[in-house]
């Protein structure tokens, strides 16, 4: 690309203006930050940008209300929604980020044909699936954002537990980002070693556990929110891998057309992610513990996906 890549990102909130910070850091391109709050997005905008001068990136940081400002981007983030509250049950929280992912995914991509689009919003993958119906585009080019935080999550606590560099420790977390989560033990390694080298099964089993339960563990500390840093900076890995092209094999939201035995859902599964999107999704041969976990992970997300599927 000789010109800098335009990135959206609808949602100027906590994740949305924490990735717009990890991004812009990066010099990945110029951003635009959008958000139905008069001013927000402006106002975030305007200081991210006034951070430029100090932290040494010249992309342009620009926040509105409407959509033109948007066209032409190369890049679609979706961060707006809704958090659960009080009172409110799964089902109303899925009804409310459905009309909000339906409406802005049709002024994206009316203004920005091109481009790929990234989910975070809530259910993730239901709301994944959703933006792919609504946008028309084939699978390559929409995707959700959950198993790079998932992973990340599990490597933390493993190089907590072993006494490493977080950098050292690989992790896969397959399925569905959720209680049914699938992290593959046998995937994760310290420095390329098995990690049962250095952990035995009871302490794997409970950064596991901790690991399904990540989000949850923020929420309850934070009170009033839900997790951002982390989901803002792994938005900004799967930007930097599409937008540089890097190629690089990271755990995504992805629809699935056979792979793994489903069809026409969608889940968390390694993937090439590069200029195309998602490149290719990259197929593991699942142990029959492992397997029934994915199962029942595919079914979480087929439930929600089945009621709201008349409104697509
Ligand atoms: N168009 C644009 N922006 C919207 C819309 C809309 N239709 N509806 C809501 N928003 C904006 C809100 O005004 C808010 O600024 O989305 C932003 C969401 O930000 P936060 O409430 O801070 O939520 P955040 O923590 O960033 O989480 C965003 O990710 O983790 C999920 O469940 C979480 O769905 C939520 C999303």
């Amino acid at each position: 690309m000789n010109r800098r890549a335009r990135i959206t990102i609808v949602g100027a909130g906590a994740t949305g203006a924490t990735a717009a910070h990890w991004m812009a850091q990066a010099q990945l391109g110029d951003i635009v930050l959008q958000d139905i709050v008069e001013g927000l997005p402006q106002g975030k905008a305007l200081d991210l940008l006034q951070s430029g001068p100090i932290a040494g990136f010249s992309n342009r940081v620009v926040g509105a209300n409407d959509f033109e400002a948007t066209s032409g981007s190369d890049l679609l983030i979706v961060t707006a929604g809704v958090a659960r509250k009080p009172g409110m049950s799964r089902d109303d929280l899925l009804q409310t980020n459905l009309n909000i992912v339906r409406s802005v995914t049709e002024e994206l991509v009316r203004r920005s044909p091109d481009a790929i689009l990234i989910v975070l919003t809530n259910p993730v993958d239901v709301m994944t699936y959703v933006a792919w119906k609504v946008s028309g585009w084939p699978r390559e080019r929409v995707m959700g954002q959950s198993g790079i935080l998932d992973s990340a999550r599990f490597r933390a606590f493993i190089a907590q537990a072993v006494g490493v560099s977080m950098e050292d420790v690989t992790a896969l977390v397959l399925g569905g980002h959720g209680d049914a989560m699938v992290p593959l033990v046998r995937y994760a390694y310290v420095g390329g070693i098995p990690i049962d080298r250095f952990l035995d099964r009871p302490s794997i089993d409970a950064l596991v556990d901790r690991t399904r339960k990540g989000g949850g563990e923020i929420v309850s500390l934070l009170k009033t929110g839900s997790a951002f840093y982390a989901p803002g900076a792994a938005l900004a890995q799967m930007a930097d891998a599409i937008l540089r092209d890097k190629k690089r094999v990271l755990p995504v939201a992805a629809v699935l057309a056979g792979e793994y035995g489903e069809d026409d859902v969608v889940m968390g599964v390694p993937v090439v992610l590069g200029a195309g999107g998602v490149e290719r999704i990259i197929e593991l041969e699942l142990e029959p513990e492992e397997r029934e976990a994915f199962a029942r992970s595919v079914r979480s997300v087929r439930e929600p996906i089945a009621s709201v599927r008349h409104l697509l």
